[in-house]
């Protein structure tokens, strides 16, 4: 089933020259590839709508911090199972306990600073879609 899912690069994957490999990654997957791609430095505004269900937890002011130190790499990816295969690809949120293999397991080691973003379902990927690219369709 052929579905399409937001992806961020975080700020530091931009900052480590970290995105051609990600995204090498990801295009290397069969059937996958970019919708739609820009890089972008992201406000309070829309980091606040992104992380809404965040909103009070301990993390969520330094999450949202971070989000807007620097530019990031908004992505659409569109292919077969895509939303959960980027799931994986990126690995748990915690970079310590992420699979050698994936990008959070490779690359990260503080959870904060992991890497990437990924809708983690069809109805997540729907709304955050549309707060990044509000008139793609
Ligand atoms: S939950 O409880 O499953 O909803 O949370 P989770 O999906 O693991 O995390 C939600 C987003 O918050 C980020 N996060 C953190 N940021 C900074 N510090 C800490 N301790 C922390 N814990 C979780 C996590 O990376 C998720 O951000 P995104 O952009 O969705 O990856």
């Amino acid at each position: 089933m052929s579905q399409r899912t937001l992806v961020l690069l975080k700020p530091d994957a931009v900052r480590r020259g970290l995105v051609g490999e990600i995204i090498g990654r990801i295009e290397r997957k069969a059937g996958w590839s970019i919708a739609a791609m820009e890089l972008r430095t992201l406000d309070r505004a829309t980091l606040e709508q992104h992380y809404a269900e965040h909103e009070g937890r301990p993390f969520y002011e330094p999450l949202v911090e971070f989000m807007a130190s620097g530019p990031s790499v908004v992505m659409v990816v569109e292919g077969e199972r895509v939303i959960e295969g980027i799931r994986a690809l990126a690995g748990p949120t915690d970079p310590i306990a992420a699979a050698p293999g994936s990008v959070r397991g490779d690359f990260g080691t503080i959870v904060r600073e992991n890497l990437i973003h990924a809708s983690d379902s069809e109805e997540s990927a729907q709304r955050e879609m549309k707060i990044f690219f509000p008139s793609f369709s």
